[in-house]
Protein backbone atom coordinates (compact mmCIF):
# COMPACT_ATOMS: atom_id res chain seq x y z
CA UNK A 1 0.00 0.00 0.00
CA UNK A 2 1.25 3.34 -1.20
CA UNK A 3 2.34 5.70 2.17
CA UNK A 4 -0.03 8.25 1.49
CA UNK A 5 1.78 10.40 4.73
CA UNK A 6 3.88 13.34 3.73
CA UNK A 7 3.42 11.98 -0.20
CA UNK A 8 3.07 14.85 -2.91
CA UNK A 9 -0.37 14.32 -5.14
CA UNK A 10 1.12 14.57 -8.60
CA UNK A 11 -0.11 12.52 -11.30
CA UNK A 12 -2.87 9.09 -10.88
CA UNK A 13 0.50 7.10 -12.13
CA UNK A 14 2.02 7.51 -8.72
CA UNK A 15 -1.56 5.03 -7.92
CA UNK A 16 -2.29 1.84 -8.11
CA UNK A 17 -6.31 0.05 -7.41
CA UNK A 18 -5.33 -0.29 -3.84
CA UNK A 19 -4.10 3.56 -3.34
CA UNK A 20 -7.62 4.54 -4.98
CA UNK A 21 -9.99 1.98 -3.31
CA UNK A 22 -8.12 3.61 0.66
CA UNK A 23 -8.95 7.39 -0.97
CA UNK A 24 -12.24 6.35 -2.07
CA UNK A 25 -12.97 4.77 1.48
CA UNK A 26 -11.50 7.93 3.23
CA UNK A 27 -13.87 9.73 0.65
CA UNK A 28 -16.92 8.06 1.82
CA UNK A 29 -16.04 8.73 5.34
CA UNK A 30 -16.24 12.70 4.81
CA UNK A 31 -19.89 12.51 4.07
CA UNK A 32 -21.30 13.37 7.69
CA UNK A 33 -18.94 16.15 8.11
CA UNK A 34 -19.71 17.67 4.46
CA UNK A 35 -23.73 17.13 5.19
CA UNK A 36 -23.12 18.62 7.90
CA UNK A 37 -24.04 15.85 10.52
CA UNK A 38 -20.78 16.27 12.36
CA UNK A 39 -18.16 18.04 12.60
CA UNK A 40 -14.80 16.83 13.08
CA UNK A 41 -11.56 19.11 13.64
CA UNK A 42 -8.64 16.63 13.56
CA UNK A 43 -6.75 19.24 11.45
CA UNK A 44 -7.32 22.23 14.18
CA UNK A 45 -4.34 24.37 13.63
CA UNK A 46 -3.11 23.04 10.40
CA UNK A 47 -2.73 25.51 7.29
CA UNK A 48 -3.25 25.26 3.63
CA UNK A 49 -1.77 27.20 1.75
CA UNK A 50 -4.18 27.35 -2.03
CA UNK A 51 -1.97 28.67 -4.72
CA UNK A 52 -3.71 28.99 -7.65
CA UNK A 53 -1.96 30.62 -11.14
CA UNK A 54 -5.36 30.00 -13.39
CA UNK A 55 -8.81 30.13 -12.71
CA UNK A 56 -10.93 27.92 -11.17
CA UNK A 57 -13.74 27.41 -9.44
CA UNK A 58 -14.86 23.96 -8.19
CA UNK A 59 -11.11 22.86 -7.56
CA UNK A 60 -9.94 25.89 -5.83
CA UNK A 61 -13.22 26.46 -3.30
CA UNK A 62 -13.18 22.99 -2.65
CA UNK A 63 -9.66 22.57 -1.72
CA UNK A 64 -10.08 25.52 0.73
CA UNK A 65 -13.67 23.83 2.06
CA UNK A 66 -12.82 20.74 2.44
CA UNK A 67 -9.41 22.06 4.64
CA UNK A 68 -12.32 24.12 6.69
CA UNK A 69 -14.31 21.32 7.02
CA UNK A 70 -11.17 19.39 9.10
CA UNK A 71 -10.85 21.97 10.95
CA UNK A 72 -7.50 23.52 9.63
CA UNK A 73 -7.11 27.10 8.44
CA UNK A 74 -6.75 28.52 4.45
CA UNK A 75 -4.61 30.65 3.38
CA UNK A 76 -4.88 31.73 -0.46
CA UNK A 77 -3.15 33.29 -3.41
CA UNK A 78 -5.09 33.53 -6.81
CA UNK A 79 -3.10 34.97 -9.90
CA UNK A 80 0.76 34.66 -10.77
CA UNK A 81 0.30 38.63 -11.06
CA UNK A 82 -0.42 38.45 -6.83
CA UNK A 83 2.60 36.54 -6.56
CA UNK A 84 6.44 37.09 -6.62
CA UNK A 85 6.42 34.97 -9.38
CA UNK A 86 5.82 38.07 -11.36
CA UNK A 87 8.87 39.58 -10.53
CA UNK A 88 11.14 36.42 -11.70
CA UNK A 89 11.22 34.47 -8.27
CA UNK A 90 11.19 30.58 -9.49
CA UNK A 91 8.76 27.88 -8.16
CA UNK A 92 11.46 26.29 -6.64
CA UNK A 93 12.47 29.76 -4.23
CA UNK A 94 8.48 30.46 -4.10
CA UNK A 95 7.76 26.17 -2.91
CA UNK A 96 11.08 27.12 -0.30
CA UNK A 97 9.31 29.95 1.18
CA UNK A 98 5.64 29.40 0.73
CA UNK A 99 5.97 25.03 2.85
CA UNK A 100 7.37 27.22 5.17
CA UNK A 101 4.28 28.58 6.08
CA UNK A 102 2.24 25.95 5.51
CA UNK A 103 1.31 22.21 6.33
CA UNK A 104 -0.27 21.29 2.73
CA UNK A 105 0.02 23.13 -0.03
CA UNK A 106 -2.49 22.72 -3.34
CA UNK A 107 -1.80 24.42 -6.60
CA UNK A 108 -2.98 24.97 -10.01
CA UNK A 109 -0.95 26.05 -12.93
CA UNK A 110 -0.83 26.77 -16.74
CA UNK A 111 2.47 25.12 -17.49
CA UNK A 112 2.52 21.29 -18.02
CA UNK A 113 4.56 19.51 -14.96
CA UNK A 114 5.08 22.98 -13.11
CA UNK A 115 2.94 21.24 -10.21
CA UNK A 116 6.30 18.68 -9.94
CA UNK A 117 8.58 21.31 -10.32
CA UNK A 118 7.22 23.72 -7.42
CA UNK A 119 7.09 20.19 -5.26
CA UNK A 120 10.72 19.57 -5.49
CA UNK A 121 10.97 22.83 -3.55
CA UNK A 122 8.42 22.27 -0.75
CA UNK A 123 8.96 20.23 2.45
CA UNK A 124 5.39 19.68 2.99
CA UNK A 125 3.13 17.53 0.61
CA UNK A 126 1.67 19.23 -2.54
CA UNK A 127 -1.19 18.27 -4.11
CA UNK A 128 -1.66 19.03 -7.60
CA UNK A 129 -4.98 21.01 -8.87
CA UNK A 130 -4.35 21.18 -12.32
CA UNK A 131 -0.96 21.84 -14.61
CA UNK A 132 -1.59 22.93 -17.97
CA UNK A 133 -2.96 20.28 -20.18
CA UNK A 134 -0.78 17.39 -18.47
CA UNK A 135 -3.05 16.10 -15.37
CA UNK A 136 -6.01 17.00 -13.08
CA UNK A 137 -5.11 14.14 -10.51
CA UNK A 138 -8.32 15.28 -7.86
CA UNK A 139 -10.51 15.64 -10.36
CA UNK A 140 -10.20 12.22 -11.65
CA UNK A 141 -10.23 10.56 -8.37
CA UNK A 142 -13.34 12.21 -7.75
CA UNK A 143 -14.63 11.24 -11.16
CA UNK A 144 -14.38 7.59 -10.10
CA UNK A 145 -15.96 8.10 -6.84
CA UNK A 146 -18.79 10.10 -8.86
CA UNK A 147 -18.70 6.69 -11.25
CA UNK A 148 -18.70 4.15 -8.43
CA UNK A 149 -21.76 5.93 -6.42
CA UNK A 150 -23.90 6.14 -10.00
CA UNK A 151 -23.63 2.87 -10.70
CA UNK A 152 -23.98 1.30 -7.67
CA UNK A 153 -28.19 1.54 -8.20
CA UNK A 154 -27.54 -0.54 -11.24
CA UNK A 155 -25.14 -3.19 -9.61
CA UNK A 156 -22.29 -2.01 -12.05
CA UNK A 157 -18.67 -0.85 -10.89
CA UNK A 158 -15.27 0.35 -12.27
CA UNK A 159 -14.85 -3.06 -14.19
CA UNK A 160 -16.74 -3.61 -17.19
CA UNK A 161 -17.74 0.10 -17.55
CA UNK A 162 -18.35 1.87 -21.08
CA UNK A 163 -17.87 4.84 -21.03
CA UNK A 164 -17.99 7.66 -23.52
CA UNK A 165 -15.52 10.47 -23.47
CA UNK A 166 -16.27 13.69 -25.29
CA UNK A 167 -14.96 17.19 -26.56
CA UNK A 168 -11.24 18.82 -26.46
CA UNK A 169 -10.09 15.19 -25.61
CA UNK A 170 -6.28 16.68 -26.99
CA UNK A 171 -6.63 19.50 -23.84
CA UNK A 172 -8.76 18.40 -21.55
CA UNK A 173 -6.16 17.46 -18.60
CA UNK A 174 -9.17 15.10 -16.90
CA UNK A 175 -10.01 13.15 -19.32
CA UNK A 176 -6.30 11.84 -19.48
CA UNK A 177 -6.08 11.57 -16.10
CA UNK A 178 -9.27 9.90 -15.86
CA UNK A 179 -8.38 7.62 -18.38
CA UNK A 180 -5.23 6.27 -17.01
CA UNK A 181 -7.16 5.63 -13.87
CA UNK A 182 -9.42 3.68 -16.44
CA UNK A 183 -6.66 1.83 -17.30
CA UNK A 184 -5.99 0.27 -13.86
CA UNK A 185 -9.90 -1.66 -13.63
CA UNK A 186 -11.01 -4.33 -15.43
CA UNK A 187 -12.81 -4.52 -19.59
CA UNK A 188 -13.41 -0.79 -19.41
CA UNK A 189 -14.76 0.21 -23.36
CA UNK A 190 -13.96 3.61 -23.83
CA UNK A 191 -15.46 5.12 -26.75
CA UNK A 192 -13.85 9.10 -27.66
CA UNK A 193 -15.95 11.61 -29.62
CA UNK A 194 -13.92 14.52 -30.85
CA UNK A 195 -13.19 16.57 -33.96
CA UNK A 196 -10.38 14.66 -35.51
CA UNK A 197 -7.93 17.50 -34.49
CA UNK A 198 -8.61 17.16 -30.72
CA UNK A 199 -8.13 13.49 -30.34
CA UNK A 200 -7.09 11.67 -27.42
CA UNK A 201 -3.14 11.73 -27.33
CA UNK A 202 -1.34 8.73 -28.39
CA UNK A 203 0.22 8.36 -25.34
CA UNK A 204 -3.37 8.33 -22.98
CA UNK A 205 -4.55 5.60 -25.52
CA UNK A 206 -1.84 3.06 -25.56
CA UNK A 207 -2.60 3.19 -21.85
CA UNK A 208 -5.91 2.10 -22.03
CA UNK A 209 -4.96 -0.45 -24.89
CA UNK A 210 -2.17 -1.80 -22.96
CA UNK A 211 -4.09 -2.59 -20.35
CA UNK A 212 -6.77 -4.67 -22.95
CA UNK A 213 -9.46 -2.37 -22.69
CA UNK A 214 -11.74 -1.76 -26.05
CA UNK A 215 -11.31 1.65 -27.45
CA UNK A 216 -13.14 3.61 -30.20
CA UNK A 217 -12.05 6.88 -31.86
CA UNK A 218 -14.63 8.36 -33.71
CA UNK A 219 -16.02 12.10 -35.05
CA UNK A 220 -19.49 10.80 -34.56
CA UNK A 221 -22.47 11.20 -31.60
CA UNK A 222 -24.84 8.95 -33.89
CA UNK A 223 -24.37 5.13 -32.57
CA UNK A 224 -22.19 6.04 -29.89
CA UNK A 225 -23.74 7.40 -26.81
CA UNK A 226 -25.58 3.67 -25.82
CA UNK A 227 -22.96 3.76 -22.36
CA UNK A 228 -22.76 3.67 -19.16
CA UNK A 229 -21.40 7.48 -18.74
CA UNK A 230 -21.76 10.18 -21.06
CA UNK A 231 -18.09 12.34 -19.54
CA UNK A 232 -18.72 15.73 -21.95
CA UNK A 233 -16.32 18.68 -21.49
CA UNK A 234 -15.32 21.78 -22.87
CA UNK A 235 -13.51 23.20 -25.51
CA UNK A 236 -10.66 24.55 -23.74
CA UNK A 237 -9.75 27.52 -25.35
CA UNK A 238 -7.09 28.61 -22.89
CA UNK A 239 -5.08 25.65 -24.70
CA UNK A 240 -5.69 26.89 -28.13
CA UNK A 241 -3.67 30.22 -29.67
CA UNK A 242 -6.45 32.19 -30.27
CA UNK A 243 -10.70 32.14 -29.57
CA UNK A 244 -11.15 32.24 -33.41
CA UNK A 245 -9.26 28.75 -33.38
CA UNK A 246 -10.90 27.56 -30.35
CA UNK A 247 -14.20 28.53 -32.42
CA UNK A 248 -13.46 26.13 -34.83
CA UNK A 249 -14.73 23.10 -32.93
CA UNK A 250 -17.10 24.94 -30.46
CA UNK A 251 -20.68 23.22 -30.79
CA UNK A 252 -20.02 20.37 -32.32
CA UNK A 253 -20.81 17.71 -29.93
CA UNK A 254 -23.66 19.58 -27.67
CA UNK A 255 -25.76 16.64 -25.72
CA UNK A 256 -29.65 18.22 -25.01
CA UNK A 257 -32.83 15.94 -23.91
CA UNK A 258 -33.85 14.46 -27.48
CA UNK A 259 -30.50 13.97 -28.67
CA UNK A 260 -30.05 11.82 -25.02
CA UNK A 261 -33.16 10.25 -25.28
CA UNK A 262 -32.91 9.17 -29.09
CA UNK A 263 -29.28 7.80 -28.65
CA UNK A 264 -28.75 6.75 -24.98
CA UNK A 265 -29.53 3.71 -22.61
CA UNK A 266 -32.14 4.57 -20.07
CA UNK A 267 -29.74 4.82 -17.28
CA UNK A 268 -26.72 6.61 -19.09
CA UNK A 269 -25.11 8.45 -16.66
CA UNK A 270 -24.49 11.95 -17.42
CA UNK A 271 -20.78 13.84 -16.40
CA UNK A 272 -18.84 17.10 -16.98
CA UNK A 273 -15.71 18.36 -14.94
CA UNK A 274 -17.37 21.39 -15.10
CA UNK A 275 -17.57 24.41 -15.97
CA UNK A 276 -19.95 23.56 -18.77
CA UNK A 277 -19.94 26.40 -21.63
CA UNK A 278 -23.33 27.42 -21.52
CA UNK A 279 -22.67 29.95 -24.62
CA UNK A 280 -25.47 29.13 -27.36
CA UNK A 281 -22.32 28.75 -29.42
CA UNK A 282 -21.15 26.10 -27.35
CA UNK A 283 -24.07 24.32 -25.53
CA UNK A 284 -22.01 21.59 -24.21
CA UNK A 285 -25.07 19.93 -22.17
CA UNK A 286 -28.34 21.65 -22.49
CA UNK A 287 -30.25 22.99 -19.88
CA UNK A 288 -32.67 20.75 -20.46
CA UNK A 289 -30.92 18.05 -19.45
CA UNK A 290 -31.09 19.32 -15.74
CA UNK A 291 -34.83 17.72 -15.31
CA UNK A 292 -32.98 14.28 -15.41
CA UNK A 293 -31.98 12.36 -11.85
CA UNK A 294 -28.90 10.98 -14.58
CA UNK A 295 -27.59 14.08 -15.11
CA UNK A 296 -24.63 13.77 -12.02
CA UNK A 297 -22.62 17.18 -12.64
CA UNK A 298 -23.87 19.05 -9.42
CA UNK A 299 -23.16 15.58 -7.03
CA UNK A 300 -20.24 15.36 -8.92
CA UNK A 301 -19.08 18.53 -8.18
CA UNK A 302 -19.81 17.69 -4.70
CA UNK A 303 -18.08 14.64 -4.20
CA UNK A 304 -15.04 17.13 -4.97
CA UNK A 305 -15.28 18.19 -1.35
CA UNK A 306 -14.97 14.50 -0.16
CA UNK A 307 -12.43 13.13 -1.80
CA UNK A 308 -10.13 16.59 -1.28
CA UNK A 309 -11.00 16.23 2.57
CA UNK A 310 -9.87 12.51 2.24
CA UNK A 311 -6.19 13.47 0.39
CA UNK A 312 -6.19 16.21 2.69
CA UNK A 313 -6.35 13.33 5.88
CA UNK A 314 -4.22 10.77 4.01
CA UNK A 315 -1.24 12.90 3.73
CA UNK A 316 -1.20 14.27 7.12
CA UNK A 317 -1.81 11.23 8.90
CA UNK A 318 -4.41 12.11 10.28
CA UNK A 319 -7.14 9.52 8.10
CA UNK A 320 -7.22 6.87 11.18
CA UNK A 321 -8.24 9.46 13.78
CA UNK A 322 -11.52 11.68 12.19
CA UNK A 323 -13.73 9.93 14.68
CA UNK A 324 -12.11 11.15 17.69
CA UNK A 325 -12.06 14.57 16.70
CA UNK A 326 -15.42 15.11 16.50
CA UNK A 327 -17.95 17.47 17.79
CA UNK A 328 -22.01 18.26 17.34
CA UNK A 329 -23.35 20.83 14.66
CA UNK A 330 -24.40 23.73 16.51
CA UNK A 331 -26.34 25.85 13.35
CA UNK A 332 -28.99 26.11 10.57
CA UNK A 333 -28.19 23.36 7.95
CA UNK A 334 -30.94 21.53 5.23
CA UNK A 335 -28.11 19.81 3.65
CA UNK A 336 -29.03 16.30 4.91
CA UNK A 337 -32.23 16.85 3.70
CA UNK A 338 -31.00 17.22 0.31
CA UNK A 339 -28.68 14.07 0.42
N1 LIG B 1 -13.37 20.91 -12.75
C1 LIG B 1 -12.58 21.96 -12.50
O1 LIG B 1 -11.34 21.82 -12.45
O2 LIG B 1 -13.23 23.13 -12.33
P1 LIG B 1 -12.56 24.52 -11.98
O3 LIG B 1 -11.69 24.89 -13.17
O4 LIG B 1 -13.68 25.47 -11.75
O5 LIG B 1 -11.70 24.33 -10.76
Amino acid sequence: MMNFQGSHILSVSQLDREAIARILQVAGQMAPYALREKRCHVLDGAILNNLFFEPSTRTRVSFGAAFNLLGGFVRETVGEENSSLSKGESLFDTAQVISGYSDVIAMRHPKMHSVAEFAEGSTVPVINGGDGANEHPTQALLDLFTIQSEMAPYQKGLDNLHITLMGDLKHGRTVHSLSKLLSLYNNVKVTMISPNALQMPDNVISTLSNAGHEIVVTDKIEGNLACDVIYQTRIQQERFASKDEADLYRGHFSLNKEIYQQYCKEHTVIMHPLPRDSRPEANELDTDLNELDNLAIFRQAQNGVLVRMALFALTLGVDEKLTQYEKPVTWFTNKQARK
